[in-house]
């Protein structure tokens, strides 16, 4: 699918589809709508006083214009009320009406930018907003079906009839189009299933990545762990028959601050069976998702290296599986982490937390001073904050505050766990200087505060997306499946973070 921009008036297109929107409780007057609205006799102010047409946000009309214009059909968008009005509610609308248009069959459609007039936004943003929304919205995961879709929308013209604000759109809908793909490609990632997505593949997409984004990549392969004693890692990894690998992409947006090195770390396993420790069967599926934060990571980079904000960026991407092989970990197992810590794995089903430590360790080693990391880590965590938001902790306040006001601005919500010694004496072992585990209660908090231990004067925060990396249900720029969070908030952050 194709988006492109142009000076000039949708009411003249000869589309398919023109695309107008409408604000709850407010009278149509001037823009497209009420041009349109007169070009048709008032058709769409008649609908209004019928009650059918009401602005609600996700509301959708088509009416067929019956030669009087040379479009075939005006489609009025509702975006609900202006005081609600943000990127977010274009980002979803965005994703509702691309959907509609796909399922009726039109395929070439025109549209202006919602908001840039009533909603007051900068055009910039909104078309970044709904460029996102659009192809965010239209993601289907049919590589393995014969029987794919055959209805697709191919091109979809933003106009505008103001020359000044055309360039801005343009900008905007070309930053749109590359956090889209990235959030796109690491739902893909995410979504395929663990057979296809094992380490050396993810290895293979994170070689694709950097070579695109002309960024240094290494892959460290088990005997590099060995030497430099991953000994968490490398126990997760030593029931399974997939290699491991511990992929490390770097990206040098700042060179003349070297020493300043932010890491983001993301957890892949490719699939988590449990281990010994074995889950149960029903759902265990879900577990080929257990790599979403390390596709976050990766896919983040992606866009991050198109859009070059000056920071360095350290990735890393410890992936493996955790199988229950005859050679695998057993519980009650002791490793010794790269930190030279030992951990007591109590259960082998709390492996994230395993692979991360290993994977902070290397980061700090490498220089970093500021690390965040992304894992599908906690069941508890869906527990306490559903699929609504993400969990995130953290040992500086200053970096949660960014990494929660990221998340605002893109729609994808966090909120903050406290972190308390008290916590600590629940992971406490009796032979090792701690264990994998901190009985039921505080799941999640236990998981960040043992990430935590291996965190060694460094700025750290932690997210938690075991609720957010994946959905059950559409609902406008969502699919079902992978949903590509937090790509979106990485690439904010590291925008804001950036020095200018
Ligand atoms: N990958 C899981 C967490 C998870 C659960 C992600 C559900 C997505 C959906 C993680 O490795 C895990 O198994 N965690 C255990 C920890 C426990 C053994 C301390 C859990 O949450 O039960
Ligand atoms: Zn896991
Ligand atoms: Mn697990």
């Amino acid at each position: 699918m194709e988006i492109n921009v142009s000076l000039g008036n949708i009411v003249q297109q000869d589309v398919s589809a023109v695309i107008v929107n409408l604000f709850e409780d407010v009278k149509i007057s001037g823009g497209a709508i009420g041009e349109l609205d007169k070009l048709m006799d008032g058709a769409i102010s008649d609908l209004i006083s019928d009650g059918e047409v009401t602005g609600k946000k996700g509301e959708i009309t088509l009416i067929h214009t019956l030669g009087k214009i040379p479009t075939k059909r005006v489609i009025v968008l509702g975006l609900g009320k202006v005081e609600n009005f943000d990127t977010n509610v274009i980002r979803w609308a965005s994703g509702v009406v691309a959907r509609h248009i796909r399922r009726i069959g039109v395929r070439v459609v025109a549209t202006i930018v919602y908001g840039s007039g009533v909603g007051g936004l900068n055009p910039r943003a909104a078309a970044s907003a709904m460029a996102e929304g659009i192809l965010l919205g239209l993601y289907r995961f049919d590589k393995y079906k014969s029987d794919k879709g055959k209805k697709t929308l191919e091109r979809l013209t933003v106009m505008d009839t103001d020359s000044a604000k055309v360039a801005d759109i343009e900008a905007g809908v070309l930053e749109g189009i590359v956090i889209a793909e990235a959030v796109n490609r690491c739902r893909n990632m995410a979504n395929e299933p663990a057979n296809l997505m094992t380490p050396t593949n993810i290895a293979e997409e994170a070689l694709d990545i950097a070579n695109n984004g002309a960024m240094e990549i290494q892959v460290l392969e088990r005997v590099d762990m060995e030497r430099l004693k991953m000994g968490a890692f490398l126990g997760v990894s030593q029931g399974s028959a997939e290699p491991p690998k511990m992929i490390v992409l770097r990206y040098l947006g700042n060179p003349s601050d070297q020493q300043n090195i932010c890491a983001l770390i993301g957890k892949g396993i490719t699939f988590d069976s449990g281990g010994i420790s074995i889950k149960p069967s029903t759902g265990m599926g879900k577990m080929k998702g257990d790599m979403a934060g390390g596709a976050a990571v990766l896919c983040a980079m992606q866009a991050v290296a198109a859009i070059k904000p000056r920071i360095n960026i350290l990735a890393i991407v410890p992936a493996t599986e955790n199988m229950p092989g005859g050679k695998a970990q057993r519980p009650g197992d002791i490793v010794t982490t790269m930190s030279g810590k030992t951990i007591e794995v109590d259960n082998t089903d709390a492996e994230g937390r395993l692979v991360i430590a290993d994977a902070i360790t290397y980061a700090q080693s490498e220089g970093a001073t500021r690390i965040i990391d992304v894992a599908t880590l906690t069941g508890a965590i869906t527990t306490a904050l559903g699929n609504v938001c993400t969990g995130v902790f953290g040992n500086d306040q200053e970096l949660v505050a960014q990494v929660v006001g990221a998340g605002d601005s893109e729609g994808e919500p966090f909120w903050q766990f406290p972190m308390f010694e008290d916590y600590k004496k629940q992971y406490r072992s009796d032979v090792a200087d701690l264990k994998n585990t901190g009985g039921r209660s505080a799941g999640s908090i236990i998981g960040a505060q043992i990430i935590g231990e291996f965190v060694n004067g460094a700025s750290w925060a932690h997210l938690d997306i075991a609720g957010t990396s994946h959905s059950d249900a559409v609902s406008g720029h969502v699919i079902k499946g992978a949903t590509g969070t937090p790509v979106r908030t990485l690439v904010r952050l590291f925008r804001n973070l950036a020095v200018t």
